[in-house]
């Protein structure tokens, strides 16, 4: 990986776990506890690269019209995740959990702060979790909160500036997103990170779901990531 541009920030979708389960004859729960299991080497190597960020789709604002025995299967193994979150603390990585949160009982909610507390320590990559998440949602509560802080005076309208809604996204914080990955071959970004994604590389990668991606895959990503030309809307 030596001499190649490294993306600070790596977003993935993490689809195609459905299908996988299709192709094991296996249920659709059986998918996601495996994509699951993809997660760990992905946020080990990314961090051992020179990641700054790696952001993952766990669960969006969409999602709850799944069926319901999906949508409860999913968040379980979301909990049972954060649970065990401890184990990552030895790879240095930081925590962010991000998106509308409250869809948790207040253990997770307390074990997710307590994580990101503690983990703040570590100087490595920041791995962030989407969980409740949607781009659209996100930008409208950051105009709802930047609405009332105006008609209460605490900001004035003259003052807002892109830097504003920035800081008023569950994001804050984070860079934007460099590089989005989406395995198993949709050409979509389902709502993550709309307005962070606005200069970011698309890579929809064909041949692969998600629980089958592995480290070599982030490799092919960040190889081709390097022959784009970012121009910004610029000239190069
Ligand atoms: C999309 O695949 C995937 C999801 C909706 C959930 C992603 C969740 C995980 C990988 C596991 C849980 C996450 C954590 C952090 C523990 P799909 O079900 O839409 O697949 P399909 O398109 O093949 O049906």
């Amino acid at each position: 990986m030596n001499c190649l541009d490294i993306p600070k920030h790596i977003a993935i979708i993490m689809d195609g776990n459905g299908r996988w389960a299709k192709k094991h004859a296996l249920p659709r729960r059986a998918g996601h506890v495996a994509g699951a299991k993809a997660i760990k080497p992905i946020v080990i190597h990314c961090n051992k690269i020179g990641v700054e960020l790696l952001t993952l789709y766990a669960f969006s604002t969409e999602n709850w019209n799944r069926p319901k025995d999906e949508v409860d299967s999913l968040l379980k193994l979301i909990r049972h995740y954060i649970n065990n979150m401890y184990s990552y603390i030895k790879y240095n990585v930081k925590i962010r959990f991000f998106g509308d949160l409250r869809v948790f009982d207040q253990q997770i909610i307390d074990k997710m702060k307590q994580i990101e507390e503690e983990f703040d320590k570590n100087t490595g990559m920041t791995f962030g979790i989407a969980i409740n998440y949607g781009g659209k949602d996100e930008i409208k509560n950051a105009a709802k909160e930047i609405a009332r802080k105006v008609t209460a005076g605490e900001l004035k309208l003259g003052d807002i500036k892109e830097k504003t809604i920035e800081e008023h996204l569950y994001t804050k914080g984070f860079s934007n997103v460099d590089l989005l990955i989406r395995p198993s071959g949709e050409y979509r970004i389902s709502n993550f990170l709309i307005w962070q994604s606005a200069y970011a590389e698309f890579l929809f990668m064909e041949n692969i779901l998600w629980p089958d991606f592995k480290t070599k895959h982030i490799d092919i990503a960040i190889e081709e990531y390097n022959k784009r030309n970012r121009t910004y809307g610029s000239v190069k």
